[in-house]
């Protein structure tokens, strides 16, 4: 398949867009959070064209985007007076519902389960795009599955050039992890998948808040509710292992380890906070920013993980990122990319 590029966003780029997806094609565009893989949410074959333009298993059920608040009608039922209170405060923007699915909405599309995603994204090119493609837009990450999500078009195109039938360019993404998931199913709000919409922010607006454990990680037994959360995402090619401790003794643990592999042949790598990165011997050391700047960290994750597959690096050490709010996104997408994988150096 010949993927057209789009790097000048017009109207009728947007139109022509819509048009893709209208006929059952699939176009790759920008959001607030990562790029969306889109399909028509109405339309069955598009749904199981993403999956394969993917790679990922059929069970994995889809996010519906929308442009306007009542659509929201249009795919779910039941829908609690809470869902709407969300959307005033957060919508459009980076935040995901679960909702009871409206039987109209193909099942390929929610991988066979009896609910829904669904989120209103901000960017104007994805406002405009979901429009004229007829309102609802099936879209998961643009990456192939397994991959981290891509903030950058230039990843977009890496993962799905000649998999599908437009990708348009909207540059980097602000926020750079996917949107925070909220179940409103339950008796009380579950959060299913952090993100910039923090635990804080939702309980100020909802109340009480839990976090589903299966799905954070916290319990590695539990299976998540979020069926995607099960996978191990957001997965380097190297070993990446998330170091806790003190600063000193972490970049002496990191640089003690990165010694020996660069001994044994290996390529190391680092990822560090802007104000101790050049502590490091490794042969690559990425800066994620000012980690009294979590937007900042958020934002260059997975660029960063991205870049450490682009140079091959075999072995990679992370410095942790714990803290409230953003912080516990960053920690959850960081963790699962290393697999789990952590030590501590030592207090
Ligand atoms: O920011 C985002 O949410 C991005 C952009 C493109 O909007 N999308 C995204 O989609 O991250 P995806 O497919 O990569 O992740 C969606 C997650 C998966 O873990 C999936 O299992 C879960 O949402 N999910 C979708 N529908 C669900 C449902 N009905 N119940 C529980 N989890 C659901
Ligand atoms: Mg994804």
């Amino acid at each position: 398949m010949k993927t057209q590029i789009v790097r000048d966003i017009t109207e009728d780029a947007i139109e022509r867009a819509g048009q893709i997806i209208k006929e059952g094609g699939l176009v790759a565009f920008p959001t607030e959070t990562v790029y969306g893989l889109g399909g028509d949410a109405f339309n069955p074959g598009s749904s199981k064209k993403i999956y394969a333009a993917k790679g990922r298993p059929s069970d994995n059920p889809l996010i519906v985007h929308i442009a306007y608040k009542k659509d929201l009608y249009e795919i779910a039922e039941d829908i609690p007076d809470l869902a709407f209170k969300l959307m005033d405060s957060f919508c459009p923007g980076p935040l995901t519902l679960i909702l009871k699915k409206k039987p109209s909405l193909p099942k390929e599309t929610t991988g066979g389960l009896g609910t829904v995603a669904v989120r209103m994204p901000s960017d104007p090119t994805a406002n405009a795009f979901i429009k004229a493609s007829g309102g609802f837009v099936a879209a998961p990450s643009a990456n192939i599955s397994g991959r981290p999500s891509p903030t950058d078009v230039r990843y977009v195109i890496e993962d799905l050039d000649g998999r599908v039938d437009m990708i348009l360019d909207g540059g980097s993404s602000p926020i750079g992890l996917e949107s925070t998931i909220v179940d409103l199913t339950e008796d009380r709000p579950v959060i299913l998948r952090p993100g910039f919409i923090t635990a804080e922010m939702l309980c100020s607006v909802a109340g009480p808040v839990s976090s589903d454990p299966g799905s954070t990680g916290e319990d590695t037994n539990a299976p998540p509710k979020a069926p995607g959360m099960k996978y191990r995402h957001y997965a380097p090619k190297g070993d990446l292992t998330v170091v806790y401790g003190t600063p000193e003794k972490v970049i002496e643990y990191i640089n003690i380890n990165t010694a020996r592999c660069s001994a044994r042949g290996l390529k190391t790598g680092v990822i560090a906070g802007k104000m101790t990165a050049d502590r490091y011997n490794a042969d690559s050391v990425k800066n994620l920013g000012d980690r009294d700047d979590p937007a900042e960290i958020s934002s260059s994750l997975y660029r960063v993980l991205r870049e450490f597959d682009d140079e091959g690096t075999d072995v990679i050490y992370s410095e942790s990122f714990e803290g409230p709010g953003l912080y516990c996104a960053v920690m959850n997408r960081l963790l699962k990319a290393a697999g789990r994988k952590t030590v501590n150096a030592g207090e």
